[in-house]
């Protein structure tokens, strides 16, 4: 038994090398965390890798970050201790961690970026041990692993947002186009397969879309065999384009996806994968009269509303891989490399 005075100390992942990329990572022993009042300590056991971590590792997202910051947004583990003044939640329940912390509900205002797990002052999920606000966790869906839950606080609910929540949300039956297989468009497949959507797909590569096609979509193309992939999707869809498009490609997709949406249709402006700072022709969007979405992650409440629908909807997450902590630089290679298929993943042990 430990001693009152003792600190008991834990493994955790943190930005050893400031913008060094892949190499950035080191692991580390520091003290366990003790949860304040309105606080939870979470033992977590599972924790995702986005691209947002990729490009902090890299000093090319959210400015400089604290020494030592405790790296990723995502993870899913048991509520060890309440703070002072904690109700509604209990020692043992399995939870995710929400992307940002400050937003409970409502609509995005800008003051929660800097709030969000990972990132500049705010250490993050990779630890054994973390203290998070008590509204900022949510109900892990009971049918589904920690490595599985540990998917869903950015990716999914991006995804969810999306789909079902955003200003122009999807409307049983219509058409769905995403972008890759990452995360975030994997998800969204998923998620708008399950609602009766149709689902057109995009992948670089052969074997990734032979993989999507096991999963249910029927519509692929192939952006090597067709670089003008919008002519693709126009034709699979008679001429007149999907409902939505949900980009993920930033400046290299966003002018192809103004071309491959409907006349009314919207485009979901959700990642920035191939870059960001290109001149925008106004022409497809007015003539086509297109809503083009800007979105954030999601919120505390449509995290929950997500959990609840994976159970009721047998949604089970793409894991590509999951990595030991002690193999956590080797996690964000892989993100880097591009060669995954859904989510990477790093078990705490
Ligand atoms: N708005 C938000 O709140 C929000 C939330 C989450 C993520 N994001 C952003 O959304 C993007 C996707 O995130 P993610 O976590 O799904 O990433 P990810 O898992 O790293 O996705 C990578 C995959 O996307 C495809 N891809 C790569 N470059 C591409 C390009 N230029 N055009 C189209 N597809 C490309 C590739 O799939 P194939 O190999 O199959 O081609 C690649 O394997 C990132 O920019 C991320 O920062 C934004």
């Amino acid at each position: 038994m430990s001693r009152a005075s003792e600190v008991l100390e834990m493994q955790a992942v943190v930005i050893g090398k400031p913008g060094a990329g892949v190499d950035a990572w080191t692991l580390v022993e520091r003290a366990r965390p003790e949860p304040g009042p309105g606080q939870v300590l979470v033992r977590m056991h599972a924790a995702s890798v986005n691209y947002r971590d990729l490009m902090i590792a890299k000093g090319l997202y959210g400015g400089p970050v604290k020494e030592q910051l405790v790296v990723l947004s995502d993870g899913a583990g048991e509520i060890a201790a309440l703070g002072d003044g904690v109700t509604g939640l209990r020692v043992g329940e399995r939870v995710t961690s929400a992307y940002y912390p400050t937003w409970h509900a409502g609509p995005y205002r800008a003051e929660h970026e800097s709030a969000s797990l990972g990132i500049g002052r705010n250490d993050g999920v990779l630890a054994q041990y973390v203290v998070l606000p008590a509204r900022a966790v949510a109900a892990m869906p009971a049918s589904l692993s920690f490595e599985q839950a540990a998917t869903l606080p950015c990716a999914a609910l991006t995804a969810w947002q999306a789909v079902f929540e955003g200003a122009s949300r999807l409307v049983a039956g219509e058409s769905v186009l995403v972008q890759g297989t990452g995360g975030v468009s994997l998800f969204a497949a998923q998620l708008a397969l399950a609602s009766g959507a149709r689902v057109i797909a995009t992948s670089s590569s052969e074997a990734k879309l032979a993989r999507l096609q096991t999963m249910g979509v029927r519509d692929l193309v192939h952006t090597g065999t067709h670089p003008e992939w919008h002519e693709q999707v126009l034709r699979m869809t008679g001429g007149e384009g999907v409902d939505h498009v949900l980009d993920v490609g930033g400046a290299a997709t966003l002018a192809r996806s103004l071309q491959a949406v409907r006349v009314g249709g919207r485009v979901a402006v959700l990642g920035l994968l191939g870059g960001m700072g290109q001149t925008i022709d106004p022409l497809p969007i007015l003539f086509r009269s297109v809503t083009v979405e800007g979105m954030h992650v999601g919120s505390v409440s449509m995290l929950e509303r997500l959990s609840r629908a994976i159970d009721r909807l047998a949604i089970q997450p793409v894991v590509d891989e999951v990595f030991e902590v002690r193999d956590a630089p080797r996690a964000l290679a892989k993100l880097a490399a591009s060669t995954h298929f859904g989510k990477i993943v790093i078990r705490v042990p």
